[in-house]
């Protein structure tokens, strides 16, 4: 069996959800008003609002005989209300056209209002075991990082490659545990800002975890306003024109590359020292601030130019850490932007009068 599905499964039976109310007991019911609930909301906030609806309106008949006022009164809180009506609407269909049931084939499912083709696959697979592909919002995240998936869901070239990999993965068994394995996954390991790649069965064959691209992927929407994030860079040079490069950790945007020694402000810039280092900060100047967009935020970036005199070069023993001449940035592991700005550096170095 694919492995991912396997590791899935093994990592839900210790970790995933199995005690939720409405997996006792999971009838298409339950199955059903617990996912529209979750459309929108998340599972600790939906738990008392679902206990307090199935006791009030424990059957489809009983909701679809319900009034809109009972309906709305039971949904206050939750929010997006037109979920609400729908589902009342939907109640009411089923009794009408379907003898009282919620169909249980994907397309009449997904034909009924607020129905959309995941919400109608997590129902099915969860109420009758049926072996359906989902992708909702955590799913996309999850497989766009595990494969690599480059682009915004949003486009059409994306959605297909994503449902197509979802329905790749769909064990031969189990199909209610997957589902909610998989939405579980998304929802408490591979969250969108600090996924718990540790803690993951398919870290192994991730290759967002292996190449840095975690919070990369999935890709944002092309326009979409970004978080700002703000740092400040330290550009130390010595009397010999090198400068001091540290090799990123591993997890980031720029794993394992080289960049510049960072600190939070300038403050802080201005206390900065490095171990092993024994020359003293002759000079220290800010240069003029820029902005990289990264897909998921933007990074403010304030230099700090500072004039290292004495002997600075030698002394580094730490393996992540060096000091380098110009000629030497070619051949390393470089973030586009601080190649930009050390260039920039360089030049303005090159024209200034020798202090030597
Ligand atoms: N989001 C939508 N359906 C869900 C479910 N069954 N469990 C957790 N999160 C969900
Ligand atoms: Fe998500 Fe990390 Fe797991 Fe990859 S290894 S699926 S990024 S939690």
């Amino acid at each position: 069996m694919d492995p991912f599905a396997t590791n899935l499964l093994t990592w839900f039976d210790s970790h995933g959800r199995k005690d939720l109310p409405w997996q006792h007991p999971r009838t298409p019911y339950r199955v059903w008003l617990s996912e529209i609930m979750l459309q929108q909301t998340q599972v600790r906030t939906v738990i008392p609002y679902f206990q307090r609806f199935v006791e009030a309106l424990p059957t489809l008949e009983s909701l679809a005989e319900a009034s809109q006022d009972q309906v709305l009164a039971l949904w206050s809180g939750l929010g997006y209300y037109s979920r609400a009506r729908n589902l009342h609407a939907c109640a009411k269909m089923c009794v009408e056209r379907h003898a009282a049931d919620l169909p249980s084939s994907l397309d009449d499912l997904a034909a009924l209002p607020g129905i959309g083709r995941s919400t109608a696959a997590a129902i099915l697979a969860q109420a009758h075991g049926q072996a359906h592909a989902i992708l909702d919002g955590n799913v996309r995240r999850v497989l766009a990082r595990h494969h690599g998936v480059h682009g915004w869901p949003g486009q059409a070239r994306v959605q297909t490659e994503l449902w197509r990999l979802s329905e790749a993965h769909l064990p031969q068994s189990r199909l209610a545990d997957y589902t909610q394995a998989i939405m579980d996954l998304g929802a408490t390991l591979c969250t969108r800002s600090k996924p718990r790649c540790a803690d993951c069965p398919l870290q192994s064959q991730c290759i967002a975890h292996r190449d840095g691209l975690i919070l990369a992927l999935p890709t944002a929407k092309p326009g979409a306003s970004r978080p700002t994030r703000s740092t400040t860079m330290m550009i130390a040079r010595s009397d010999e024109g090198r400068i001091l490069l540290e090799r990123r950790g591993p997890t980031g945007v720029w794993a394992r590359l080289w960049s510049l020694p960072e600190c939070t402000d300038a403050t802080a810039a201005g206390k900065f020292q490095t171990a092993g280092m024994q020359g003293e900060f002759a000079t220290r100047r800010t240069l003029p601030a820029f902005t990289h967009a990264f897909s998921h935020f933007q990074l403010h970036i304030t230099p700090v130019l500072l004039q290292v005199r004495g002997a600075a070069t030698q002394i580094c023993d730490d393996p992540d850490r060096a000091w380098f001449a110009e000629h030497e940035l070619d051949s390393i592991g470089l973030p586009a932007p601080i190649r930009k700005l050390l260039n920039e550096v360089f030049r303005e170095s090159s024209c200034e009068p020798s202090t030597a």
